[in-house]
């Protein structure tokens, strides 16, 4: 991989994300890139400067205002990651805009409201285990599709009465499609069709029948009151929060699984009681964070980054927030090392920072210190079935886990 051409073109794929984070950390604060179609943009892969960033007021995330290229036609629909940019919802708004959008649901995602789903999650698991138990020992089975996006994908679409498994399927494999960055504009179209026509019928379903779900109380909210929310926005909205809802629990699900697995002194460390769950759960959010890079940011004003970086106004901002985790200067030297017993482990920008902090921190981290434990609980002599350095990584860029997770859940009988 050579980082040193600038600007160097971003790996749409996202395979060697920790190795290329390294190389464009030695660039400065922020270093110049190309996106698809050669956009240009600035990646962050530092801890302070992202830090800084997502704080700074002069860091808009609404590209129809504040984006040039996108306001005066230079990019259009045929941009593979249009739809990242075109949304609206609270992830591509700034200033007001942003907390009128962000209130409508921040609210059913409280620590206490996520808490209360406690019991819901645990009888969830329960069920994906039991089904995983009733396959014959011995042989592999992947626990990214029965276990790790399962139980998400489970959780959200209930949140959200999303009760059709037929519609489960199109959400999951629409949005699924929507974070592979290296597909075409034309998959990417399709894919972000077939979700907005699931979410127009759900909603025309829920408008009719109104039941105890997050769809229906944000159809409330929008019907009582239009200049709260458009019909556009709550599409949008919709698609914004059930997609995260799950397409990174999924990854820090596999990637606590895979660490543990391929580190049997730490794994043992933590059934003895020796280090909690707590801390598996932030050291694989910290070291292998499951948002990478989160599109995307705009200046609003010249900021002058020092080290001779400067983002002019206009200029497109990339963070990856799971190359945060990895930087030597924040984390120690031993920063890429998985260690659940790392004496001070200091804060994680995982979750990200500032007005557009995860909204679903709560949950992800309830449904991790859920299910983890009970994965490892009912199968104290799983392992993996492939060695780690074989397993595929997500094909995208802005998510950082697995596709697959093959493991052999308990031996043959006389193994
Ligand atoms: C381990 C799991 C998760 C990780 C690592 C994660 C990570 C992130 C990050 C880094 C951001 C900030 C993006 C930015 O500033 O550009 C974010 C925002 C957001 N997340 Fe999560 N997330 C997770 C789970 C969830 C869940 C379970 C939900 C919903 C139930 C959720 C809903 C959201 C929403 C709605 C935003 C946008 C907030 C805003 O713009 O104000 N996330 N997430």
């Amino acid at each position: 991989m050579v980082v040193s051409a600038c600007p160097y073109a971003l790996d749409l794929t996202g395979s060697h994300l920790a190795e290329e984070a390294a190389r464009l950390r030695q660039h400065g604060p922020a270093a110049r890139v190309t996106l698809p179609d050669g956009v240009p943009a600035w990646a962050v892969t530092r801890h302070s400067s992202a830090r800084r960033l997502l704080v700074d007021p002069r860091i808009s995330k609404d590209a129809r205002r504040h984006w040039p290229p996108l306001a005066d036609g230079r990019i259009g629909e045929d941009w593979p990651l249009y739809h990242w940019v075109s949304a609206q919802n609270m992830l591509t708004a700034y200033g007001t805009e942003h907390t009128r959008l962000r209130r409508l649901v921040s609210g059913a995602f409280t620590p206490r409201r996520s808490a209360a789903m406690r019991p819901r999650v645990q009888t969830l698991t329960a069920a994906l285990l039991k089904a995983l138990a009733a396959r014959p020992a011995g042989q592999s089975v992947d626990l990214i599709t029965h276990f790790a996006l399962e139980l998400p994908v489970q959780v959200i679409c209930e949140l959200f009465g999303v009760l059709d498994e037929g519609d489960r399927h199109t959400l999951r494999h629409g949005l699924s499609e929507s974070v592979r960055t290296s597909a075409r504009a034309e998959e990417v179209r399709q894919a972000q069709t077939s979700v907005h026509q699931a979410l127009a019928q759900l909603v025309a379903v829920k408008r009719l029948a109104p039941a105890d779900d997050l769809t229906s109380a944000l159809i409330a909210a929008r019907d009582e009151d239009g200049t709260r929310l458009s019909e556009s926005e709550l599409v949008d909205t919709l698609m914004l929060v059930i997609g995260a809802g799950y397409e990174t629990t999924v990854n820090l699900l596999g990637n606590a699984i895979v660490e543990l697995l391929s580190h049997p002194d730490q794994l043992r460390q933590v059934r003895d009681g020796a280090v909690g769950w707590d801390a598996v759960v932030e050291e694989t959010l910290r070291m292998r964070g499951p948002a990478a890079f989160v599109p995307l940011r705009f200046a609003l004003q010249d900021i002058d980054l020092g080290e001779g970086v400067v983002i002019r106004q206009g200029d497109a901002v990339l963070i990856s927030f799971a190359a945060t985790g990895l930087d030597p200067d924040e984390h120690g030297s031993d920063a890429a090392r998985f260690d659940v017993a790392r004496g001070e482990r200091r804060d994680h920008l995982a979750f990200g920072h500032g007005v557009h902090y995860c909204l679903g921190a709560s949950l992800a981290r309830l449904e991790a210190a859920v299910a983890l434990p009970a994965l490892f609980e009912r199968f104290p002599h799983m392992r993996l079935a492939r060695p780690v350095q074989e397993l595929e990584p997500t094909v995208s860029f802005v998510t950082n886990g697995y596709r697959s997770v093959p493991a052999v859940l308990t031996p043959e009988p006389g193994r």
